[in-house]
């Protein structure tokens, strides 16, 4: 399998791809090139969230392409479809968070939002948490959790600390000296880790005290995949920074980060471009955006929240499930080990199922499906998911 990806002259990211090749893509079902269809319940890991080929994107994808493509350095020029994408996510948001800057991707947010904390607050020190994940630039990377991952780039950004998730004691490490502190508000790769609001409200008043900035990682977790529109909603907490991106550009490579305009003009001026980016708020991703976010403010939460509960009940039930961690349609399911989950991963694919790994969660698999996905499908995809489990049952006798 990865000498055929070797051979065709791409990079490898692992020694085991998928390796599947896709025909096209419709609502909640990737087809193949000989034909078979996988139900996706992924999302391409939180990305196709709206479903693929949405026909509200497609259009706006295809008005914006008749329009114009690049025609300037993110900043220089004025471009309705970022003006249109920022006016539809600032509306969604609390009033202080009224200013957004249009990057390429998760990491590059994350980069950006670390970068306007220590520009903003003349401060050095950046504070991330155990679990956490946050990408793979060197900033995004420097401020995720997982060792293993980090150790043969080092040395990495210097100035970072780690402290325990979910531990309100740990907080007395934020003091006046802390630029910010960034979380994910549900964490992701440590296998949909919910935290206790009573610890978020801790951190959001501990920030508030010492002028500490709460920069919450909503790459993952935001965009309605929680069942509310951003999962800080959840916690009665806002942040001072908070970055997007997966599920943002409806299917386009896009980030964001977000925060009040007294501190993003500081990009501007301290030093002039602070953060510059070619094709930050490109013009497809943004008209891609800005019609996502209006499917996001349409979403029928309810109905995802009738299918996922029903979901849980059926899995939580099964004799190999340790636990179903789930918010809205952000779930994981754990099992006894790791080879159940490589089981039961490559079983479902051979079943018309598409569910996936974590990263740094080996005993868990994750769940994500297009918040559009309608209750034959997700019906449809429990029964494989039970088989599939059946079968890994009867394959540790
Ligand atoms: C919570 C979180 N933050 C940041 C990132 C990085 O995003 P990207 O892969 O677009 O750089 C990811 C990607 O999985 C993520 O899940």
């Amino acid at each position: 399998m990865t000498e055929d990806l070797l051979q065709a002259g791409l990079a490898q990211t692992t020694l085991h791809p998928l390796n599947l090749r896709v025909r096209h893509a419709v609502g909640s079902i990737i087809t193949l090139e000989d034909g078979s269809e996988l139900i996706d319940f992924i999302s391409g890991i939180g990305v196709s969230s709206f479903g693929h080929g949405n026909p509200l994107i497609t259009q706006a994808l295809k008005d914006q392409i008749d329009l114009h493509l690049h025609v300037m350095v993110y900043g220089e020029m004025r471009q309705a479809s970022q003006d249109r994408a920022a006016k539809l996510l600032l509306s969604l948001l609390p009033d202080a968070l009224d200013t957004v800057y249009f990057v390429n991707s998760g990491a590059e947010a994350v980069d950006g939002a670390l970068k306007l904390a220590r520009s903003s607050t003349g401060r050095q020190k950046i504070l991330a948490v155990d679990g956490g994940y946050h990408g793979n630039t060197f900033g995004a990377l420097t401020v995720s959790s997982n060792e293993a991952r980090k150790a043969p780039f080092e040395p990495l950004i210097p100035g970072i600390e780690f402290l325990a998730w979910n531990n309100v004691q740990a907080l007395d490490a934020i003091d006046h000296t802390i630029a910010a502190i960034i979380v994910e508000t549900i964490q992701g790769d440590a296998g949909i880790r919910i935290p206790d609001q009573g610890w978020l409200l801790s951190l959001r008043e501990k920030c508030n005290e010492t002028g500490t900035l709460l920069i919450l990682d909503e790459i993952q977790c935001g965009m309605g995949r929680t069942g509310r529109p951003f999962a800080f909603e959840h916690f009665d907490i806002e942040p001072d920074v908070l970055c997007l991106g997966k599920a943002l550009g409806g299917g386009l490579p896009m980030g964001a980060f977000v925060s009040s305009k007294s501190r993003m003009k500081q990009l501007a001026n301290a030093p002039a471009l602070s953060h510059i980016t070619t094709f930050g708020g490109h013009p497809l991703p943004c008209a891609s955006a800005a019609a996502a976010l209006q499917l996001l403010k349409d979403l029928d939460f309810q109905h995802t929240e009738r299918c996922a509960l029903r979901f849980e009940k059926i899995v939580s039930a099964h004799v190999l499930v340790k636990e179903v961690r789930r918010l809205g349609a952000y779930i994981a399911i754990e099992l006894p080990d790791e080879e159940a989950v490589n089981y039961c991963v490559q079983h479902a694919l051979t079943q018309g199922l598409l569910i996936y790994f974590f990263l740094s969660t080996p005993c868990a698999f994750r769940v994500a499906p297009p918040l559009t996905m309608d209750e034959a499908t997700w019906v449809r995809a429990t029964d494989i998911l039970c088989q599939t489990l059946d079968a890994c049952a009867s394959s540790m006798r």
